[in-house]
């Protein structure tokens, strides 16, 4: 029904390909290298290619192999990834390079199969590298992915309960030859032309075979459920500063949210609705006259929105009981701070004084 999809996509590709520093050119006899394709794909993951460049850039000069990055240390790669969010990404990260690093040779396995067994690979990730970095047929569908064929198939689904029906028919679609350059062809149509608003359909080089198109209505698919409201939350994060120009940060335990990364001390983050029936008061990491700054800092993640009071206190020379450590204020954008506490560091440092 979609016969020469393919064909058109790929004479596309061959002419606009974006030039992204994880990529061969199409048609160039150079194969890519899985590692930079792996460790591309794992940052790409909720992220735009925008804010992925640099630090892909980063990683790849400091750890150009996959045995280069397994042998990092552990911190070194958490404050590396810091500001990237999602935080799971680079444990996970690390504990791949390690499997493929000590059980496989340094290679990654090339098959869909063999790269799903390995820790942090989902079906996409798995998919998007055997097609890309191995020529395997996988079928690729990410979010622009699933933009693009909900249109052309005009899905009337809304999602995520279309996804089986978007797989299907992004797999009917699929060549068996040059999966990857499909793949990537189909992720750069939905985010140079097939945007979710304003679709450019005139440039469309699948204008003649897409059903919203033809409808006269792309921009309406791929059809959403109604939005719900993120749950809120609240908590305090306590800036404690020495008077000689030191901040106290500690690194979060694993199973925290942000586990690993360096942080400020925080309470728990509690549901608005159970904050009254907190059970035990939190406790700052130092007893003290605390006084709070008039801007709270506001943060979204995936599932919920979270508030924190910023408590601040200033002494000369006692110390925490905790682990964690005193950090020059003058190197603040150095410890590897997640963004949620670079804002808190932000507000301090321009809200001036207490
Ligand atoms: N998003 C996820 N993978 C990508 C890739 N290989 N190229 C461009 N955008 C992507």
């Amino acid at each position: 029904m979609k016969a020469g999809v393919a064909a058109a996509l790929l004479t596309h590709y061959d002419r606009h390909a974006r030039a992204l520093p994880w990529r061969v050119p199409p048609g160039s006899a150079e194969r890519p290298d899985p590692y930079r394709v792996w460790l591309s794909e794992v940052m790409l993951q909720q992220t735009t290619v925008a804010a992925v460049i640099p630090y892909f850039a980063a990683f790849t000069t400091r750890w150009p192999t996959v045995t280069a990055l397994a042998s990092a240390e552990d911190a070194e790669v958490m404050a590396a990834w810091a500001g990237l969010g999602y935080y799971a990404r680079a444990r996970n990260l690390l504990a791949c390079a390690r499997v493929v690093a000590g059980q496989h040779g340094g290679r990654f396995p090339d098959t869909e199969e063999g790269l799903r067994a390995l820790p942090g690979i989902g079906g996409y990730t798995a998919a998007a590298i055997a097609a890309i970095a191995f020529s395997r047929r996988a079928v690729v569908v990410d979010a622009n992915v699933e933009r693009v064929v909900s249109r052309l198939f005009a899905i009337e689904a809304p999602l995520p309960t279309s996804r089986p029906a978007i797989r299907d028919a992004t797999d009917a679609i699929t060549p068996e030859r040059r999966a990857g350059d499909f793949a990537q062809a189909m992720m750069d149509l939905g985010s140079s032309l097939c945007l979710p608003r304003n679709p450019q359909c005139l440039l469309c080089p699948l204008r003649e075979s897409c059903a919203a198109h033809l409808e006269g209505r792309a921009e309406a698919y791929p059809v959403k459920p109604p939005k719900k409201d993120k749950p809120h939350r609240l908590g305090r994060v306590w800036w404690l500063e020495r008077a000689d120009g030191y901040v106290w940060i500690e690194r979060r335990e694993a199973k925290r949210m942000l586990g690993g990364m360096t942080g400020l001390p925080t309470s728990a983050w509690d549901k608005r609705d159970s904050d009254k029936r907190s059970p035990s008061k939190p406790e700052p990491p130092l007893a003290g006259e605390w006084t709070a700054l008039n801007q709270p800092v506001d943060h979204v993640f995936t599932h919920f929105r979270l508030t924190l009071t910023v408590e601040r206190l200033r002494v000369t020379d006692a110390r925490p009981e905790g682990a964690g450590q005193w950090w020059p204020l003058a190197r603040i954008g150095e410890a590897g701070l997640p963004t949620l506490f670079a804002k808190v560091a932000r507000a301090v440092m321009e809200g001036g004084d207490d």
